[in-house]
């Protein structure tokens, strides 16, 4: 798996500290609002597990399975729920936790989607920024690490489900992806 890499860019100390610092930051803007972490499956299971372990409020969690349809390294924005959520979400302050926002347009169906249920707030926690490919003016609340425009996998991320398990977040070799 390794030998597809090309570069390592965060290794998992790296990630282990960031996330250290944004648990932190999110106890502290959300005491006492008992928060609703949304974990976007599956891209970002690793991410919510490792950031619920360092929020030090009462919090709690639920799921949502999102399918973007589009090419391979590409979303077209179009979104399919394939998991909705359990719990209500009216009058809660929700967390949306993503692995990656990329165009925007995936973020930009879930909120549009969220906010229809009355949120008392809504904000986006997502590990990775790719700012560079912003095609719709997405504001990312906490983020991990912003990323250049470069595919990359690991630490939950994938390429074809593959990947996710690597503990660092590394930018995939072109000629796995653009096979002719
Ligand atoms: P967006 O709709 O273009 O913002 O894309 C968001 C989704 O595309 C993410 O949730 C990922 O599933 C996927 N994605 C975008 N860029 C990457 C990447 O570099 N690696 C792995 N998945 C990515």
């Amino acid at each position: 798996m390794k030998n597809d890499i090309k570069e390592v860019l965060f290794s998992e100390q790296d990630i282990n500290k960031r996330i250290k610092e944004l648990g932190m930051q999110i106890s502290k803007d959300y005491e006492g609002k008992f928060p609703l972490l949304v974990c976007i499956l599956r891209g970002a299971f690793m991410f919510l597990a490792d950031l619920v372990r360092k929020i030090d409020i009462p919090m709690s969690v639920d799921f949502m399975a999102i399918s973007s349809y589009g090419g391979k390294t590409d979303s077209t924005g179009q979104v399919k729920i394939l998991k909705d959520l359990d719990t209500s979400i009216k009058n809660r302050h929700v967390l949306i936790v993503e692995d990656i926002v990329d165009t925007g347009l995936t973020m930009d169906a879930v909120t549009r989607l969220l906010s229809t249920r009355k949120p008392a707030s809504l904000r986006i926690a997502s590990l990775l920024d790719k700012e560079e490919r912003r095609l719709l003016p997405i504001k990312v609340d906490y983020y991990g690490f912003k990323v250049p425009n470069e595919f990359v996998v690991g630490y939950g991320l994938d390429y074809e489900e593959r990947y996710r398990n690597l503990p660092f977040i590394g930018i995939l070799k072109e000629k796995i992806y653009r096979k002719e």
